[in-house]
């Protein structure tokens, strides 16, 4: 999958597939699985690495998951998350970008913001760096949100949103990320914006769908709402360290074909004194 293949399947066949990877054991399987593009998102944060947020993932972060990734697959598209004032700046942004492409060998990066961010939109896309933009709730200014809720209810907040949006498009943007909009909302952005939108808790109308990998397997302490479990893999996993820390402290594990035969009279012949 290229970017202007990406960018082509607006409006048409069927919904484009996308989640975030950040190793290459996942990245390996989603491929396998038919996944169109993998996001290595800012959600390493937390996902990973441990944090209560995205915000103090680093370029070097990124770089370091995207390089994972990246060395696993062969076909699907990988997009790297520019990370919190990574992109304050034109000169900051190409750097950082260039970054993601040269070091992690990424193919796109993504940003967030609307109007505010577009002209460093412009400024990477008409030097050749695929873009992917991201409105609505975007978690790198979430405080600023009132933290992870719905965007875009009010009259004022949805016409900020469409508007930021359409600027994402003109300055060259391939593709914008729709995050926790009302069903409508998403769905009349779908139907006027030129590019594919993608949505993560933003309805079923757009052009495609983003998940967390970790929300879809169970991952996460609260579920949220615009996601679901698709298979336990975090119980699956649990339950297998349980039974693996059971079968050392019972001596059954390694078994017999666990184990490796040496050379016959080595043991008789070690000195140990
Ligand atoms: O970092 C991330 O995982 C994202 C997706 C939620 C779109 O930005």
């Amino acid at each position: 999958m290229t970017v202007p293949e990406f960018r082509a399947r607006k409006g048409v066949g069927h919904p484009l597939v996308c989640v975030t990877a950040y190793d290459a054991a996942f990245a390996r399987l989603a491929e396998r699985a038919g996944v169109d593009a993998l996001l290595v998102g800012d959600s390493v944060g937390r996902t990973v690495l441990g944090y209560q947020n995205e915000l103090p993932v680093r370029v070097d972060d990124i770089v370091h998951h995207t390089a994972a990734v990246t060395r696993a697959v062969t076909s699907t598209l990988v997009i790297a998350d520019l990370p919190y004032m990574s992109y304050p700046t034109r000169d900051t942004a190409l750097r950082n970008a260039a970054r993601l492409l040269q070091a992690g060998g990424a193919t796109a990066v993504k940003l967030e913001g609307g109007r505010e961010t577009a002209e460093v939109t412009q400024a990477l896309t008409s030097r050749g760096f695929p873009v992917m933009a991201h409105v609505g709730l975007t978690p790198q200014t979430a405080h600023a949100l009132g933290g992870y809720r719905v965007q875009g209810v009010r009259l004022s907040a949805a016409q900020a949103i469409v508007d930021g949006a359409r600027a994402q498009a003109d300055a060259g943007a391939f593709a914008i990320v729709l995050e926790l909009l009302p069903a409508g909302l998403a769905r009349a952005m779908t139907q006027h914006l030129v590019i594919p939108t993608i949505g993560i808790g933003a309805g079923p109308h757009c052009d495609g769908q983003i998940q967390v990998l970790h929300d879809l397997f169970g991952f996460v302490e609260t579920a949220h709402r615009h996601t679901r479990v698709f298979a336990d893999v975090a119980g699956l996993a649990e339950s297998a360290l349980a039974d693996y820390a059971r079968d050392v402290r019972h001596g059954v594990f390694p078994a017999p074909e666990q184990n490796f035969k040496g050379n016959r009279g080595v043991l008789d012949r070690l000195k140990f004194d």
